[in-house]
């Protein structure tokens, strides 16, 4: 809790849990990693079901996290970017990861806390940086970036239907001068927002501008090329998505291997991928949990287990 407002309710908690197997093998010292630790929600719930020699190793890049560190000697924060999640491990002697959660995006504390820059609801400085201590602002990329940049960017991350028309209304708007806050990112978009859908749309061009500035794919892209590495046969990982683009490289990924989907076979013809998923199809929230919790209705979660096949190096 903070200011006594819940930082983060998590999402899809008991299929998270469920996907990572804790319960099943003997209490040996394993390794477990949260890569994404919020307001721990999901770290306390698998500290609880942990043995006494295992260790929980989470990560938030967020400094707020912080504030949420548990209390409890088998767990341990690490506040970096999750895409040096092997390295850092590494530098704490851990080599080999039993069970990794990623519950991908940004914290309702993160939307909720107005200076952030992340919420419509508001009127605050642009910045959306998960970490304010690094990368560029939002005031800075939308200052620099061109128009197909910004087209690009509401596109594919935004999902805008005219990402053109949005880019252009962002040029026009510099002309007049400089957008700082989300108030005038808004203005300069509002002939752009169908009527009806404002919020929609506005929640769009935000998320479309997060996802850039943060590298989210990127991050992703590399957290889920270490976990070949770092999990050990039999191990799992668990990673829960709020964007069609982000479910898509998790579920190519644990089918084979890689973000192309590229199905790779031994001469018998049988698949030779570093994971097997154990769902066929990602699992969502509940009726029950869509209602109370609205976050949870865009989350896909998929759970995949280690193949045999030998470690990348
Ligand atoms: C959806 S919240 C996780 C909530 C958490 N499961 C809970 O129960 O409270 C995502 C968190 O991951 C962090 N995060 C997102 N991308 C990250 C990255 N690349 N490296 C480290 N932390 C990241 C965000 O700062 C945020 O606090």
């Amino acid at each position: 809790m903070m200011d006594g407002v819940a930082y983060h309710i998590p999402v899809m908690l008991q299929p998270c849990l469920d996907g990572r197997n804790l319960g099943t093998t003997q209490d040996i010292g394993r390794n477990f990693v949260d890569v994404t630790f919020g307001g721990g929600g999901h770290s306390r719930a698998i500290l609880e079901r942990m043995g006494p020699n295992d260790r929980l190793w989470a990560f938030d890049q967020d400094p707020d996290a912080q504030a949420n560190k548990l209390d409890d000697e088998r767990f341990t924060l690490i506040p970096q970017n999750f895409r040096y999640a092997r390295n850092f491990l590494r530098m704490h002697g851990v080599t080999e990861v039993h069970g990794l959660l990623a519950d991908l995006g940004v914290s309702s504390h993160q939307f909720d806390a107005a200076d952030r820059g992340f919420t419509t609801r508001s009127d605050a400085p642009l910045d959306m940086r998960m970490n304010p201590k690094t990368g560029t602002s939002a005031a800075e990329w939308l200052r620099d970036a061109d128009v197909p940049e910004l087209t690009r960017v509401f596109r594919w991350y935004g999902e805008l239907k005219r990402p053109d028309k949005a880019a252009w209304a962002v040029v026009d708007a510099r002309n007049s001068g400089p957008i700082l806050t989300t108030g005038q990112l808004k203005q300069a978009l509002t002939s752009q927002a169908p009527r009806g859908k404002e919020n929609k749309f506005f929640a769009q061009v935000f998320q479309a501008l997060r996802i850039e500035l943060n590298d989210e794919l990127g991050a992703l892209r590399e957290l889920l090329n270490q976990c070949t590495a770092l999990i050990p046969e039999g191990g799992r990982m668990v990673v829960m998505s709020y964007h069609s683009l982000e479910d898509r490289l998790v579920k190519h990924f644990m089918r084979s291997g890689n973000f192309e989907d590229q199905l790779e076979r031994d001469f018998r013809g049988a698949p030779l991928t570093p994971f097997s998923p154990v769902n066929r199809k990602a699992i969502v929230a509940d009726d029950q949990e869509q209602m109370s919790n609205p976050r949870s209705r865009s989350a896909r979660l998929r759970v995949a287990e280690r193949t045999a096949l030998s470690a990348a190096a």
